[in-house]
């Protein structure tokens, strides 16, 4: 069943209860405040009268007394007076007919003839009508010698609570149908922005994501349109990365391939002719490998980051002689490019919590980077300092510099610059992620023309 249906059925069926029981009992209510107003009334009089006979007329015969007394009862009083002999017979009756008939038939009559006031109600068979009684024993001595019987027509007060009946039956109606259309309305709102939300998404599950969700109102459906929208827009943009992702690497691929391939025709070709160039071919095939196998590690380390499956090996490291290290390893690269490179890592640097070869990576990336983009005689300093919970280590150098524009792309993947020595582009952002791993930060500082300075925020394990 539709939501539609579901929720008008549901509204009309609760609003239909509801109307049914309060009409129910607001009826039931009228009814009986009626009745039981009038049975007062008749009651009162019964027993003002009966008491009044008891005081007055005990010691009379009631059946000559009958007419004065009736007189009395039924004085400045609307319903019918009867007065009824010990034997059930009426001797009165204030509207003068039946005089003499035997009323025993009636229950409160036989009551109260009896000793006992009683009220009745039921259809009269004289008056074909229901009527409401009520009879009251008249004593004289402690026994009862007859009674007085006052009769009301129940005709009008039934037709004064049918009447109100009729109008909070109207009344209800007038709710029910109310609720209906009401419910209608707004379960077709609900329901328009479901089917345009519906539509939308199965548009993407068939791999559209250009499509959009519309909803007519800010409401939670209105917020689901939008989550969907922008989940939407989250894969197109990953659709893209993808993509790019995909066209760089083989881009990346490619030129190293190029390059031993054509190396490789070339000795073949010369070769046979005796005047191969073999150890400058053989040196450029060697390097093109090297980059590519880089390459390949790089795109390896970047698939474990994707997945979460990176996973440091951290153990307590001595940056001093840690970072000492790394520059014995690459001075001899600084001395054939003709620059300085300087390391200060004094001795009282703190231990710090850290997997050594992925930290070296980062660092030798970072100093790969400077001697890639710095000319000859310019310095390249790496320092390292504790402040605060913190170690803070910076490569700077003197070389080429990043455009204002530029800093921002620098540490997304395959993001390089157009400077000849630019290589993939990922060393920056594989860096970067394994620093965050490390819970640290990498920042990049640069002006065009004067110099690079990137920072390492690592925090220290020997504070805590
Ligand atoms: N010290 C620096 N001086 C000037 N430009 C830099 C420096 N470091 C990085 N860059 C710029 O940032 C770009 C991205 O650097 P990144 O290390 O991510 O890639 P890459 O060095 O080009 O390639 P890879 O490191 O993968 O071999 C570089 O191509 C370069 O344009
Ligand atoms: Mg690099």
């Amino acid at each position: 069943m539709g939501i539609r249906k579901r929720l008008v059925g549901s509204y009309l069926l609760v609003i239909l209860i509801t109307v049914i029981t309060l009409e129910a009992i607001l009826v039931a209510g009228v009814n009986y405040y009626y009745h039981h107003n009038m049975e007062q009334i008749l009651i009162h009089q019964a027993e003002l009268s009966a008491s009044f006979y008891e005081q007055y007329f005990s010691d009379q015969d009631l059946e000559q007394q009958a007419e004065r007394l009736l007189k009395g009862f039924s004085h400045n009083f609307a319903a019918q007076a009867q007065i009824i002999g010990s034997s059930g017979q009426l001797l009165q009756d204030s509207t003068g007919y039946q005089i003499g008939q035997n009323m025993t038939g009636y229950p409160d009559v036989r009551k109260a003839i009896a000793g006992y006031a009683e009220s009745w109600q039921g259809l009269d068979p004289l008056a074909q009508e229901e009527v409401l009684a009520v009879s009251y024993p008249l004593l004289a001595d402690g026994q009862a010698v007859g009674a007085v019987r006052f009769v009301t027509s129940l005709t009008e007060t039934k037709e004064t609570v049918r009447q109100i009946a009729v109008i909070f039956i109207s009344v209800g109606l007038i709710v029910i149908a109310l609720v209906a259309v009401v419910g209608i309305i707004l379960s077709g709102t609900i329901t328009r922005s479901i089917t345009g939300l519906k539509r939308a998404a199965e548009k993407m599950a068939e791999g559209d994501f250009t499509a959009r969700a519309t909803a007519p109102y800010e409401d939670e459906l209105g917020a689901l349109a939008e989550t969907l929208n922008t989940m939407a827009v989250k894969i197109q943009r990953q659709d893209q990365l993808k993509n790019d992702f995909i066209s760089s690497v083989s881009h990346e691929l490619r030129s190293p391939l190029t390059s031993i391939k054509g190396w490789v025709v070339t000795l073949k070709g010369n070769l046979l002719k005796g005047k191969a160039p073999l150890q400058e071919g053989l040196d450029i095939i060697e390097s093109e490998t090297d980059r590519l196998a880089r390459l390949v590690d790089e795109l390896l380390d970047f698939s474990k980051f994707e997945d979460g499956r990176m996973v440091l090996n951290r153990s307590p490291l001595h940056l001093t002689e840690f970072l000492l290290n790394i520059g014995q390893l690459l001075r001899p690269r600084a001395v054939r490019q003709g620059i300085l490179l300087e390391v200060k890592a004094p001795d009282t640097l703190p231990i710090v919590s850290a997997d050594e070869n992925r930290l070296k990576q980062v660092i030798i990336n970072l100093l790969d980077n400077a001697l890639k983009f710095t000319e000859p005689g310019g310095v390249i300093v790496l320092s390292a300092r504790p402040v605060e919970k913190q170690v803070i280590i910076t490569v700077v150098d003197t070389g080429a510099g990043i455009a204002d524009q530029e800093l921002p792309k620098l540490l997304q993947k395959f993001y390089k610059g157009n400077h000849k020595m630019s290589g993939s582009g990922l060393g920056l952002a594989i860096s970067e992620q394994i620093i965050q791993l490390h819970q640290g930060q990498l920042t990049i500082h640069s002006e065009l023309g004067k110099g690079t300075k990137v920072t390492i925020y690592l925090p220290r394990s020997d504070l805590d």
